[in-house]
């Protein structure tokens, strides 16, 4: 009988449960056995009880519970070969060797070197005297499938991942909560939002709520941003607008590549010689990463989590390691390593204009 694993890994997200459950009854439904890695690498490492097969009901509920009810953890021993070698070895003990991971592109990227290192660590077990040749020769290959989990939406090549859309909803709720006590007192709220750096859930969350103004990575502010947000907010005012609310990523930069932080936009939206709002700030911090999924997460880690079973069996020792993303409303598999590459590229190119637009500035500034 075939043997595949789930396990869930970097930060936790609305879905992973649902995740894990269509991947263990699927696994089920397709005559597998099916395991969960609990605690993440950390348990792949361990080994021992952190690994346990699991029965259809064993999941039975696990659609609406926030988190993930099989844990996860940040784990340097698997940064080192000999955590990597421990976490071969009991894959091996379990007769495991389909492994699918749902987590954010640090985890995802982890998985596709443990899956490249793959022989060179059989090796080292058998040499060690672990196993004997015989007894890892049906493990040869190891076959991983990633699947996004993430509230920030931050993989290239994938419209959505597991969790941003509900955390997006709670920000969105904690708006709504606050402009309340926004419009009653007529004051401005800062409102900073995760994302790392990405902006995907500031800037959502800013059209969906109607914010006066939205700061997010992808677009460094232009060097004006003080009197343009400045100039927004009081024309906002001035047609009778009793509530400010600034949406502000927490990896939001300048053109120079500087953090603008809260304290930054609120110090200029209560400066007594400017607006002179009352301001307050509020940072969501991890209320937008918890509490259960809504429905668009559940369909997705159901769907994703069906398909990614599909393909760590379908898989092959030539087939890149595939993640499974979603396009236009298609569930599809692409290779994990070129949407990586293209999150980074577009890290870079962040980095490289606020680079470009400080050194323009620089160069007028000494011409003039
Ligand atoms: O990646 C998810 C995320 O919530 C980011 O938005 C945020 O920057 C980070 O994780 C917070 O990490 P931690 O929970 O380790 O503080």
């Amino acid at each position: 009988k075939k043997k595949i694993a789930i396990m869930t890994s970097g930060g936790d997200s609305p879905g992973m449960n649902g995740v894990v459950r269509a991947c263990v009854r699927m696994a089920i439904h397709l005559g597998c056995d099916a395991y969960c890695i609990y605690e993440g690498y950390e348990g792949l490492v361990r080994g021992g009880d952190l690994i346990r097969k699991m029965a259809w009901y064993d999941v039975r509920g696990w659609l609406s519970e926030g988190g993930t009810l099989i844990g996860t953890a940040r784990c340097m021993a698997f940064y080192e070969r000999p955590g990597r070698l421990a976490a071969a070895k009991n894959l091996i003990i379990n007769g495991i060797d389909a492994l699918i991971i749902c987590g954010g592109d640090g985890s995802l990227t982890g998985a596709d070197r443990f899956r490249a290192e793959w022989p060179s660590l059989l090796e080292e077990l058998v040499s060690q005297g672990e196993f004997k040749a015989d007894e890892i020769e049906p493990f040869r290959h190891l076959n991983i499938v990633g699947l996004v989990g993430s509230i920030d939406n931050d993989l290239s090549g994938t419209d959505a991942t597991i969790g941003c859309y509900s955390a997006l909803a709670r920000i969105c709720h904690a708006i709504d909560l606050i402009e309340a006590t926004a419009s009653s007192h007529s004051r401005a709220f800062v409102v900073e939002v995760m994302g790392r750096h990405c902006g995907w859930l500031a800037l959502m969350a800013g059209v969906a709520t109607g914010a006066d103004f939205i700061f997010i990575p992808e677009k460094p502010s232009e060097d004006n941003w003080r009197e343009e947000m400045c100039s927004i907010v009081e024309h906002h005012r001035k047609i009778g607008k009793r509530k400010t609310i600034v949406v502000i990523a927490e990896g939001a930069l300048d053109r120079e590549g500087n953090k603008i932080t809260p304290t930054m936009v609120k110090d200029l939206l209560a400066d007594k010689d400017g607006l002179g709002l009352d301001t307050r700030i509020t940072t969501l911090g991890h209320v937008q990463r918890g509490g259960t999924a809504v429905a668009y997460d559940r369909m997705l880690a159901t769907l994703q989590g069906v398909e990614a079973v599909r393909a760590v069996l379908e898989a092959t020792p030539d087939t890149k390691t595939c993640v499974i993303a979603i396009n236009e409303n298609k569930i599809v598999r692409k290779p994990l390593m070129e949407a990586v590459l293209d999150t980074k590229k577009v890290a870079k190119a962040i980095e490289r204009q606020a680079f470009e637009e400080a050194m323009a500035l620089r160069d007028t500034e000494f011409s003039e």
